[in-house]
């Protein structure tokens, strides 16, 4: 196991607090546990960029985040949501088109849990909870799959 054993237990409780982990499995938790990267952020980091590829998900474990996003390339951002500890964002890019669908930046001090796209379709993609934001966003991101080349300039 790469992952401290003690380490390893805090992130297996923390996990299993997580709402929309409640149907996974005990050995499929402790596997999330051993792949995650704990990550830090400070007041205003960006932690997502709308706009660009991204290959990781992301579980809050302490702080909140901001998530905004930009409808076309001629608007300002629009404020969408604040997530906060136990919240997780991130897997739009990792169905389908890797392209990120808003930006989400750090209100004040936060650590995420930072699963890679691989251990994220093996363990917890498959999730109702997870699978199902999709739709929502579907035509957006066909838009911004088009405007990408702008916002990648
Ligand atoms: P992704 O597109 O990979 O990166 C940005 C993330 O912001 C996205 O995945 C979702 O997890 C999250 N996100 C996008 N739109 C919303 C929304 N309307 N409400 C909450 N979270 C969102």
């Amino acid at each position: 196991m790469r992952t401290g054993l003690i380490k390893h237990s805090q992130y297996m409780e923390f996990l299993r607090s997580v709402p929309s982990f409640q149907s996974l499995p005990e050995d499929v938790l402790s596997k999330v546990a051993d792949v995650l990267e704990e990550t830090h952020y400070s007041e205003g980091d960006y932690i997502i960029r709308q706009g660009a590829t991204g290959d990781t998900f992301f579980i809050i474990s302490e702080g909140q985040v901001k998530v905004t996003q930009q409808k076309s390339s001629n608007e300002e951002p629009e404020f969408l949501t604040t997530l906060s500890i136990g919240d997780w964002f991130g897997e739009q890019a990792l169905k389908g088109e890797d392209v990120r669908t808003a930006s989400v930046t750090a209100v004040g001090e936060v650590t995420c849990l930072v699963v890679d796209r691989e251990s994220f379709m093996q363990l917890i993609g498959g999730l109702d909870d997870v699978s199902s934001r999709q739709n929502e966003s579907d035509e957006l991101k066909a838009k911004l799959e088009a405007e990408a080349v702008f916002f990648s300039s």
